[in-house]
């Protein structure tokens, strides 16, 4: 990582949002040891950093999945049951939200409003979004990518 942080020799507090912008890029997520050591180099406090990087949806502490997949359950969704999409895709890749399977593969979210209420219930997987599937649907998708090589 070492060379992402000579991009900011600087070292200047407006940095700390691309800092760790770039960092998640390379890396996938953050950790509390990223922190600390953002924290050190822009002088920050780590607390200020924990802020910022929750604030901002764009920031991940935990890894993803190859296929993260985001189960919408903002309200038009939940009414359309949303909860039956979530209930299903947790039986097909056997792990909770918020967890991510063995093989690295898949990752679960469950997230508020993906502003496609219209269409709800929404499920989003990487940048593909997905409207008023059927549970059969949910099944061929997953299956699709567990098949698919990279
Ligand atoms: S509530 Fe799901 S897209 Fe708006």
């Amino acid at each position: 990582m070492d060379h992402i942080f000579e991009k900011y020799s600087l070292k200047k507090p407006e940095n700390l949002i691309p800092l760790l912008q770039d960092i998640q890029k390379e890396k996938g997520y953050l950790t509390d040891e990223i922190v600390d050591k953002v924290a050190d180099y822009l002088h920050i406090p780590t607390n200020r950093i924990y802020g910022v990087a929750t604030f901002y949806d764009q920031f991940r502490f935990r890894q993803r999945g190859q296929y993260h997949i985001q189960v919408c359950r903002g309200t038009s969704c939940y009414l359309c049951s949303s909860s039956s999409y979530l209930k299903e895709i947790e039986k097909l890749l056997k792990i909770q939200a918020g967890l991510v399977t063995r093989d690295r593969k898949f990752s679960l979210e469950i997230v508020n409003c993906m502003g496609g209420c219209g269409k709800s219930p929404v499920i989003r997987i990487n940048d593909n979004y997905y409207h008023r599937l059927s549970v059969s649907d949910l099944s061929d998708i997953i299956r699709a990518l567990r098949e698919k090589k990279q």
